[in-house]
């Protein structure tokens, strides 16, 4: 992989044209660009393109809303969106639109080639239309009782409350979201993608190392119910490309959104004579394509789009990597508590590369979720970028500019040291490439620590008041130096602006990983600047206090979360798929307290490894709060979450026995760590 040849062409998933970019987004785009630029750094071809998603109901409604085309919309949401990514520093070689004629021809291209090789096929099927606004209703524009728990204004595809999942024709007063008005059936054309042509291809692609392990076994039970033909076609009115062999039905959103991937980079190809937009399409290319996603869009793009690509003679992903959620203090963004912060409420009070910083601590290769708790954010940023890593420069660069007239020493005080240091960028760049961050973090502070301590040790303070020791304090300070600028090298795909402005102060070329470990010795440096300030809370609380004036009613989804579970009748026998569905984790009870107003439930909130969960357990008959607090337990981890009278319960705490005083929490084994999995 060490070839200086690669060619790789890398997306983050391209967001809807119909809302703002908040941190949940972020994390993703950061993820990407700091994989990009660690790619950039290797000084080979890595090209990186992203796109709004323009299509779709929820944005031609919304244009309605506004009273404006969805053209219209699309462009000032493209130009917002754009904004907010260039002020977090996320560098795309192109940002484009789905919604533009290089997407318009590959999306005909590829539906005319699916078509002749015979994976088009075309049924007529009932939908539920809305009869005053004339149009077809998708599922979550549909809302009414739940045909299983009867909880009212549910979407018409799952149950918040009890999480089954059904057709909106099930509900029970199914009433339209848009206008009000009762549906009714009618019947129209679609066409279908032939998903099962490609059942033994995708059986292979996926533990062919494209995917993540854990995605290729969450996808396998896509083949044990049996792969279903895929409806890619919609009825007029839609804002999308209509199919030009069939008038007024329209390609849906996500067929031509992942080819959005493949139009931004043609755009770009068409401004850029060293890209070659065929060399990268072909299905015998060399050259590599990655895909950055949240796990909620997994099959959409590791089941659905190799098999589209496949069918229409293209190449497929090198690989599709996933990324979790993210949670807010330990929740789900929400609006009501004032959590749900756009990228624009956080640029406007904060430094973006604190946030690039923190995500980075916190990203692996895996799918785990990441909390981005407060506190932690403020303490970490500040004790690791500030306390550690900027002090090393700040402790030596005002003697080097003021007594040495801005010139390094002749040698380095220790040798060892700072070849130690740079003996450490294998590893780390290695831990770049796999998307092991978190772990690259970890590595780089304990460097960090290592130079503070040389710097305590040697004093240079303390030396520069002995005569005779001019030299020694040179010496010390350009050592600690250039124990800084190899740092910074490390962190220069998780903090360009910082670096740019330390390669400005050393008056050195790029940092690349060619030439961090080069030291500089006998060199003028420049004057230095305070490269980063510490955290404020003002801060952090001025931007909560804007994020918790947002308003504006939650917009409906248009993709079903990986998460969602379905509730299944109890049965005899489960089969293994079945109980693998059940994330067990180890908990800690942090705190129990009665729930006011009802008799059985105590209120939990667990610890299940850096996250905590509310959850409302009906054991008060059996234990004294008191006596829970401290206790280790089981608990359901991806349950849905279950709105009750008293709050949302998130999960479920595993107990047995008959009931009453006879009831039993789980208890593991000492040793068992709260976020352990159940195995
Ligand atoms: O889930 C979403 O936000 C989609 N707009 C992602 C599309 S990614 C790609 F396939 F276009
Ligand atoms: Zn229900």
């Amino acid at each position: 992989m060490k070839n200086s040849k690669r060619k790789l062409l890398v997306t983050s998933a391209l967001p809807y044209a119909n809302g703002a970019i908040h941190l949940g987004h972020m994390v993703e785009y950061i993820q990407t660009d700091i994989w990009v630029r660690h790619q950039k750094m290797q000084g080979i071809q890595c090209t990186y393109v992203c796109a709004d998603d323009a299509h779709g109901t929820p944005i031609m409604l919304r244009a309605q809303a506004e009273n404006i085309s969805p053209e219209e919309l699309v462009a000032r949401m493209r130009k917002e969106h754009q904004a907010d990514f260039a002020d977090f520093f996320v560098e795309f070689d192109n940002y484009y639109s789905t919604h533009s004629d290089e997407n318009r021809e590959l999306a005909e291209t590829i539906y005319f080639r699916l078509k002749q090789n015979g994976h088009i096929s075309s049924r007529v099927i009932t939908q539920l239309y809305d009869p005053v606004k004339e149009m077809f209703l998708p599922d979550r524009f549909v809302k009414g009782t739940c045909p299983k728990c009867k909880a009212e204004d549910q979407y018409g595809d799952n149950c918040e409350v009890c999480g089954s999942t059904y057709s909106p024709t099930d509900l029970i007063n199914p009433r339209s979201a848009v206008s009000g008005a009762t549906p009714i059936e009618k019947e129209s054309e679609h066409f279908f993608f032939k998903l099962p042509d490609f059942e033994g291809m995708l059986k292979t692609w996926l533990h062919a190392g494209h995917l993540q392990d854990e995605i290729a076994n969450k996808l396998d039970e896509w083949f044990d119910v049996g792969l279903q033909e895929w409806d890619i076609s919609r009825d007029s009115p839609y804002f999308g490309f209509e199919i030009p062999d069939a008038p007024g039905k329209y390609f849906y959103v996500w067929l031509d959104a992942p080819m959005g991937y493949f139009a931004s980079f043609k755009n770009l190809c068409s401004r850029r004579g060293d890209l070659n937009f065929n060399e990268y399409l072909k299905p015998d290319t060399t050259t590599e394509l990655y895909h950055f996603i949240g796990k909620d869009i997994v099959r959409f793009h590791a089941l659905f789009w190799p098999a589209v690509l496949a069918g229409s003679g293209y190449r497929t992903p090198t690989a599709v990597y996933a990324h979790g959620f993210l949670t807010i203090n330990g929740q789900k963004m929400s609006k009501s508590r004032g959590t749900f912060i756009n990228a624009r409420n956080y640029l406007d009070h904060l430094n973006p590369e604190y946030l690039r910083y923190y995500f980075a601590a916190k990203l692996t290769s895996r799918i785990d979720d990441l909390d981005l708790n407060l506190d932690d954010f403020a303490l970490r940023v500040n004790a690791d970028l500030v306390g550690k890593v900027v002090n090393i420069a700040s402790r030596c660069a005002g003697f080097i500019n003021t007594r040495f007239d801005n010139t390094m020493g002749k040698i380095l005080a220790h040798e060892a040291l700072y070849q130690s240091f740079t003996d450490a960028g294998q590893n780390i760049i290695a831990l770049y490439e796999a998307r092991e961050f978190s772990q690259a973090m970890r590595e780089i502070m304990t460097l960090a620590d290592k130079a503070n301590q040389f710097i305590d040790e040697q004093k240079p303070w303390v030396l520069a008041k002995e005569s005779g020791r001019e030299q020694a304090v040179q010496n010390v300070c350009s050592t600690g130096l250039n124990l800084f600028k190899v740092l910074t090298a490390y962190l220069k795909p998780v903090l360009p602006v910082m670096a740019g402005n330390v390669e400005q102060f050393f008056n050195i070329d790029p940092l690349t990983w060619s030439n961090y470990h080069t030291p500089l010795t006998n060199h003028r440096i420049n004057k230095f600047k305070p490269l980063m300030t510490r955290v404020e809370q003002e801060k952090i609380d001025a931007m909560l206090n804007d994020a918790g004036k947002q308003t504006g009613q939650a917009k409906p989804k248009t993709t079903k979360s990986a998460t969602e579970t379905t509730m299944e009748p109890i049965a005899s026998t489960i089969q293994y798929e079945d109980f693998a569905k059940l994330d067990l984790r180890i908990a800690k009870i942090l705190d129990a307290r009665p729930v006011e107003g009802a008799e059985k439930l105590l209120q939990l909130t667990l610890d299940i490894g850096g996250e905590t969960r509310n959850v409302f357990a009906g054991i008060k008959s059996a234990y004294n709060p008191q006596d829970l607090i401290g206790r280790h337990t089981v608990m359901v981890a991806n349950l849905a979450p279950r709105k009750m009278r008293f709050g949302v319960s998130e999960g479920m705490v595993l107990a047995a026995g008959p009931g009453g005083k006879d009831l039993w929490i789980l208890q593991p084994d000492p040793g068992a760590q709260p976020g352990m999995r159940v195995k």
